[in-house]
Order: C-alpha cells, then structure tokens, then sequence
C-alpha cells in the first residue's frame, strides 16, 4: 500500500508518500515548505497567514510530493487535528477532494498520532508497549502505546508546552522565531550549571507545567545588567535547556517505574530534535531499564511533517481502520481520550 499523505496543521506544508513493505515503511518523498519566515517578524504563527500560506504552497507542494503526479499511490492520508481550523481545513479539503475525485481509501490521522509514529520510519522500529513522550510546540504529552493504534494518555502539560516555553525564553534571550533550534545553538558556548531554576510539579503526577519556569527566566533576567553579556546570554540558554531536559527525564522515570511492561521509549515532536535532550533521554532510559530501547527520528523527521502522517496511515490500513471522507471532519481539539 502506496499512501500519498497531507500535513497542514500548523505552519509547515507538507505531503509526502510512503509505501509499506514487509513491516518497514520506506520514505519515497517528503515534501515541507516551511512558513517559518512569514511568521518570524510577528514572533509566533499567525493563524489566518498560515490558511492563507497553506492554500498558496499546497498545489505546489503536492506536485513536488507525486513528483509532477508520476508517482502512484492507492490512498490518502490527512492530518484531521489537533491543530490551527484553518489550517487543518485546508490539508482536509485537499484530501477529501483526492479521495473522491480518484475513488482512493481516506485516513483520518491524529496530529500526535502522527508524532509518535514517525519513529516507525526509521530502519529499528519500537517494540511494544511503548511510553510516547511528545515534545512540540502545541504538545507535551507522555502516551502510553500498548498494542498499535491503542493510546492511553498518561500526563500533558497544564499550561506551556515545552516548545511553547522554548519559543518564548528564546524571545527574551533576542533570538528569532521559532526559538528552540536557536536556543540550542545559543546554548552549546554556555555553563548549564550557571543558574538554578526550578523543576515545575516536581512530584509523582506525570503531568508538566513549564510555564513557572518561563516566568523564572524572565524574573532571572529583568535582574541582571541590561543588555545582556554575550557569555550570560549562553549561560542562561543552557540553563534553561538544562531545567527543560530534566523536567523531562524526571517524569519518564516515574512513567517508566508506574509501566514496568514498558519496552521502549520513544521521543517525538519538535523538540525531539534537541540533541541535549536527545542524549540525556537516552541516558535516563539505558539507566532505568537494563533491556529497554530508546528510539527518537532524524531531526526533520521530529519537526511536522508529512511522512510521519503517512507512516500512521500505513497502520491504520494493516489494521483495517481506513474512515468514510464524507463523515470525516477537521477537529482542532482532537485528543487521545
Ligand atoms: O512538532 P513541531 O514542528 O510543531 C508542533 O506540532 O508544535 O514543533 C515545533 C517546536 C517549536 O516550538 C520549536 O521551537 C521546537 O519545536 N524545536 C526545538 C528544536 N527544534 C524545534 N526546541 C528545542 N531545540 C530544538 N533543536
Ligand atoms: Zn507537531
């Protein structure tokens, strides 16, 4: 099964077809015209110029992904939320119109669905159950996956998510929309030790709170010398990645205590793409459990994409789950439970 899929949650545009076979799921294109650039200059996305962003690019970005409708496939697949309504109509309209005009099989996927499968791109795939830990700019959620397709959210943040609060410290460090790739880079010249922040909900609820953190990075900083030193700059930003990453591990290690059945952990979303947090993550899980895997994509696999939403799909087929896109609708409140 050959599946042409659509992202436009948010402001990535993306489409992509992925095929299955003998259990691995093989990338044929994956195609995302990034908005990143029209956003900058307002600091954060701004839901009617991504709609608008989305009808511009998604011909193109279609034609790039079928590679000018050479490419065959047998299905369609489309992000149906959460995310921006506008946006997702868009991905949705597109998708619906395919399935109907060409009489092809229609999968409705969930956004974080979508997160979590990408690590299935890759050549080692997660055994089962899994403990999901997705890290976005909308997202940050600890999912438990028993059996495919099977999700039981187990924590999610009360206010920020972590990209959320990698964005806006990064704003008041000076960096550019989206902060986190630049944090990170701000980071790498700083001391993670240089200051003391605190770890939110630091108790056995496995749910996340980073906006008491944010608030600490600005309280922090509207005390020191103004402008900012370069080198406290970089103090600051590998501090607080520093706070976020062990926020992080703390709660995986109580998720994993409370899940002994648990093989592998799989780190998902934008975020996903923190080389810091991808490598005390994989530290915490080889330390808790003897046997159990640590899994997390390609950076360009972590950020939103359409490759992840097809890979989703490819599941949803194996197990019989293709959806009617005459009943199918656009949900940006779409949850796990
Ligand atoms: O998954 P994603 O592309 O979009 C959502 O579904 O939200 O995640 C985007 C988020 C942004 O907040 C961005 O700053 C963050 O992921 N991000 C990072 C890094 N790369 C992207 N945060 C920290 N370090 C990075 N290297
Ligand atoms: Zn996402």
């Amino acid at each position: 099964m050959r599946i042409l899929a659509i992202e436009t949650s948010c402001d990535e545009t993306a489409a992509a077809i992925v095929e299955e076979v003998d259990g691995k799921i093989v990338v044929i294109t994956n195609i995302i015209a990034s908005q990143i650039r029209a956003h900058a200059a307002s600091g954060g996305v701004v839901p009617e110029l991504a709609a608008r962003l989305h009808t511009e690019n998604l011909p193109t970005v279609l034609n790039q992904a079928t590679d000018n409708r050479r490419i065959i496939y047998d299905a369609v697949a489309v992000t149906v939320g959460p995310g921006l309504i506008g946006s997702l109509l868009i991905g949705v309209a597109a998708a619906k119109t395919i399935a109907q005009v060409e009489n092809k099989p229609f999968f409705a996927i969930n956004h974080l669905e979508g997160h979590i499968y990408s690590a299935w791109l890759e050549e080692d795939q997660p055994d089962l159950p899994a403990l999901a830990v997705i890290v976005s700019g909308g997202h940050s959620e600890l999912v438990l996956v028993g059996r495919h397709l099977r999700y039981q959210l187990l924590g999610a943040t009360r206010d920020d998510a972590a990209g959320e609060a990698f964005d806006k410290v990064a704003r008041l460090l000076g960096l550019t929309y989206p902060g986190g790739p630049a944090l990170a880079e701000l980071a790498k010249h700083g001391q993670a030790t240089a200051f003391k922040l605190p770890i939110s909900l630091d108790n056995k609820e496995l749910e996340f709170s980073f906006s008491g953190l944010k608030g600490a990075m600005a309280h922090l900083v509207a005390g020191l010398p103004q402008p900012l030193a370069e080198h406290t700059r970089a103090d600051l930003a590998a501090s607080f990645q520093a706070t976020v990453a062990q926020t992080i591990n703390k709660k995986v290690i109580i998720a994993l205590a409370q899940h002994p059945t648990v093989r592998s952990v799989i780190l998902a979303g934008g975020v996903a793409a923190n080389h810091h947090l991808r490598q005390t993550l994989e530290q915490t899980v080889h330390q808790q459990k003897r046997d159990g895997r640590f899994f997390v994509p390609e950076p360009i696999l972590c950020t939103d994409n359409a490759a992840m939403i097809g890979a989703a799909a490819v599941y949803h087929h194996l197990y019989g789950r293709a959806d009617n896109w005459r009943t199918v609708e656009a949900n940006p409140n779409l949850s796990f439970n």
